[in-house]
């Protein structure tokens, strides 16, 4: 049978629109925000009812409550911590680990808990500005700012209530080149006064994802790496990897070495797309907690068909159905990267 079109032109904007929009948050359930919190959803059905008032709030198809980000926000007030401003920061020489995966279930799951986001794309290949919206080439970038042609608050695209993104674009290849034509510079006040202390006045988290390379702009951001700020290093299970750490770790430290930067950033080595049933999988886990024992953290994201399916349909995870363990390694994250309180 043949399908014919009569429409084509309407087929394909719809078409495009939905393989190209990330969908706006439209809130969470008491439910989901209790794998997050140590509260239980009687506990966020009374804390909402004394807050806000039935009309303040809007409700999915069932009829279910869903808090909008700042309502999350204030109902889970003494659950979380004060960000001001934290950078998370993730790299790895290595591609293909999930820099870009961590950073956008990242950006969705804080900005739908209410925390003002900023997610920042540093990649030319500009993965994570397409997982949000449509990468354009005219679009200003990092490269307009660092060339002192527009303000940094010029290049933020509001995405969402609670969350906001630069973009970037295959216009950033010329940050290496233009940076070497540019008179020397001391990089720390260089980078905070271009950017960094405006984004951290603005936004309570700001999530930084790399190329798989080591550039001076992606050195520099880790040299303004401050104590609350967390540089995460997301790994697979093989040879190169390790390798790509040990190469990330060195950069990152010969640099802060350089500037005598006494600031400890909290450094998180994740394994992820990590296969339990295979032995090689197993063999280097145990090399990598071993070479790197340090910084190696405890949590292990599995390679999940779910996290596949939420990363290529641009959905918000708040949308997604059955993603019990999804929820359940952002609710680790969370944990790991000082967001939200651990019970003592
Ligand atoms: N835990 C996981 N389970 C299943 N698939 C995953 C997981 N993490 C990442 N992926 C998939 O692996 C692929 C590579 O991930 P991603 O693009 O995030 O890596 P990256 O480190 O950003 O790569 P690059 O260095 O090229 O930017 C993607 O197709 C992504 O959907
Ligand atoms: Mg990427």
């Amino acid at each position: 049978m043949v399908t014919v079109f009569k429409d084509f032109d309407v087929f394909v904007e719809i078409s495009l629109k939905e393989d190209c929009m990330y969908e706006n948050i439209r809130g969470l359930s008491f439910a989901q925000i209790s794998r997050f919190v140590e509260l239980k959803v009687p506990t966020l059905n009374a804390r909402t009812k004394t807050l806000f008032k039935d009309e303040e709030l809007i409700r999915g198809k069932t009829n279910k409550v869903l808090l909008k980000p700042e309502q999350v926000k204030t109902v889970i007030n003494d659950q979380i911590n004060d960000c001001n401003g934290k950078v998370i920061y993730i790299g790895n020489l290595k591609g293909g680990v999930g820099k870009t995966t961590i950073a956008y279930l990242l950006a969705d799951i804080v900005s739908s808990l209410g925390f003002k986001t900023c997610a920042v794309d540093l990649d030319v290949q500009a993965n994570l500005t397409q997982q949000f919206m449509e990468a354009k080439v005219e679009q200003p970038t990092f490269c307009d700012v660092i060339d002192n042609k527009i303000n940094i608050k010029d290049i933020i695209i509001n995405i969402a209530p609670t969350l906001d993104l630069i973009p970037s674009s295959l216009k950033n290849g010329i940050i290496q080149k233009s940076l070497l034509t540019q008179a020397p510079k001391h990089y720390l006040t260089w980078l905070n006064s271009l950017c960094l202390t405006y984004l951290r006045s603005k936004y309570d988290i700001i999530i930084v994802d790399t190329p798989p390379s080591l550039t001076t702009l992606n050195s520099v951001f880790c040299l303004c790496l401050k104590n609350n700020d967390h540089l995460v290093i997301p790994a697979c299970a093989d040879e190169f990897s390790i390798v790509g750490i040990g190469m990330f770790l060195e950069d990152v430290n010969l640099i802060r070495k350089s500037y005598k930067t006494t600031s400890k950033p909290k450094t998180s080595i994740i394994m992820n797309r990590f296969h339990q049933n295979q032995t090689l999988n197993l063999q280097m886990f145990v090399k990598m907690s071993k070479t790197y024992e340090e910084f190696f953290s405890k949590i292990v994201i599995k390679d999940l068909a779910k996290i596949r399916e939420v990363t290529s349909n641009k959905t918000s995870i708040s949308e997604t159905k059955h993603s019990s363990e999804l929820f359940e390694i952002l609710a680790e994250l969370l944990k790991e990267f000082n967001i939200v309180k651990t019970v003592s």
